[in-house]
């Protein structure tokens, strides 16, 4: 049986990954290992914990040893690398951090696997789930491409590309088999809600103040996370050794644009008069070096692999909606902080 890692599988879009590849492989042994940081929250896989073909490993991946241990005990066939310090936000307040889990961490998988692979590559395959943030920041017109020169310009986006060029090296230098995905902005369930879509949703719902970074003009390019994690799964599964893929949704929307469409769908959904929580929407500093826009051209995807974007995004949104005011207890336990004793009341002693 293969025996696939996934790291960073507590949080948003992990959590995803792991959901489909559990659920459509059943004869592979899937084993999620997450920090358990703040954002790692293990309720959001309850619906797969019980799966006899599903493992949950708490462990750092900034410890060389212990995942030098664990490749070796384990024996993985292959990585899907998804953990990560992912707020830009909190990147630029601590870059520390996400020097030592997104750079170290990546280069400490990458070590683990070529130590114990060694130089084996039959049907093994290292997947480094990247950000479109890497290539910087786009003007008015037009996209990023596969070939677009990196340019990050935030400390998360640097440690992200920094994290792409060890990879890509280690396929140079080594020969490990590696594939990378750059995606742009995901939204859909079990968002942490420090992200613009889930922070304005739960602000909406408890009429508090929707803060918008500037005059909200930045634009982001938005895909329903349940479609990034197939486009993963296409790609593990389909992509040449070395390839790169860039995942988009085609999908642009101004940040003001999207808090108002935001609005209106919330008004409907709590059956408040419509324009009412419109006036939550709060100009606030702009964040320090906040990339104008970003475009994904997935042209590549598209035609080598037969992946489309399945959703249009005002339907997906509204199904975000639908999703947090359904799980209202999912969000008061990340509010409160209560999830983060899901582990030790589920999980200790297993
Ligand atoms: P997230 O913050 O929701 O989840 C990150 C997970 O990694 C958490 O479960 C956390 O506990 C775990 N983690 C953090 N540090 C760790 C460590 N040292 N050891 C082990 N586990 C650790 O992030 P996300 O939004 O789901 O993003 C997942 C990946 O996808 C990241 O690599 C991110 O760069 C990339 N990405 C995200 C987006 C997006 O829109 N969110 C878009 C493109 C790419
Ligand atoms: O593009 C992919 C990236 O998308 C991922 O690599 C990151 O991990 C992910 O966090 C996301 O980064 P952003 O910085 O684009 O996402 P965020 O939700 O933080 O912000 C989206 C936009 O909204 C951005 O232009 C900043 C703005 N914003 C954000 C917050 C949190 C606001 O205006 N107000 C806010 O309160």
């Amino acid at each position: 049986m293969k025996k696939i890692l996934i790291t960073g599988g507590a949080g948003f879009i992990g959590s995803h990954v792991v959901r489909r590849f559990v659920n459509s492989y059943p004869q592979y042994e899937i084993v999620n290992l997450d920090k358990l940081t703040y954002a790692g929250n293990l309720a959001n896989l309850t619906d797969i914990e019980s799966k006899p073909n599903y493992r949950f490993l708490k462990a750092d991946i900034t410890d060389a040893a212990e995942i030098n241990e664990l490749f070796q005990r384990e024996q993985f066939d292959a990585v899907i690398h998804l953990a990560a310090e992912s707020h830009v936000d909190r990147s630029i307040a601590d870059p520390t951090a996400f020097v030592m889990t997104n750079v170290i961490g990546t280069v400490n998988l990458l070590n683990a696997a070529r130590e114990y692979w060694k130089g084996n590559y039959d049907s093994k395959r290292f997947y480094h789930v990247s950000t479109d943030e890497v290539y910087g920041a786009l003007g008015e017109t037009g996209m990023f491409t596969e070939t677009t020169a990196y340019d990050p310009h935030s400390p998360y986006s640097a440690s992200k590309a920094s994290s792409d060029h060890f990879v890509r090296a280690y396929h140079d230098t080594y020969g490990l088999d590696v594939v990378i995905s750059n995606c742009s902005n995901n939204y859909g369930s079990h968002h942490f809600p420090e992200k613009l879509i889930p922070l304005a949703i739960n602000n909406i719902k408890n009429n508090r103040p929707v803060p918008v970074y500037g005059k909200g003009e930045n634009v982001r390019d938005w895909l329903w996370v349940v479609d990034h994690a197939r486009a993963i799964d296409v790609i593990f599964h389909q992509a040449k050794t070395g390839e790169t893929y860039n995942i988009g949704g085609h999908n642009e929307w101004k940040n003001i644009d999207l808090i108002q469409l935001l609005c209106k769908i919330m008004d409907k959904k709590l059956g408040r008069e419509a324009g009412t929580s419109a006036k939550l929407i709060t100009f606030v500093t702009d964040r320090a070096g906040h990339d104008l826009r970003y475009a994904i051209d997935s042209t590549k995807l598209q035609e080598k692999l037969n992946w489309v974007p399945s959703l249009q995004f005002e339907e997906g949104l509204e199904k975000t909606v639908d999703w947090y005011l359904e799980n209202e207890k999912w969000l008061s336990d990340v509010t409160s902080g209560n999830y983060q004793a899901y582990y030790e009341t589920q999980y200790h002693g297993r």
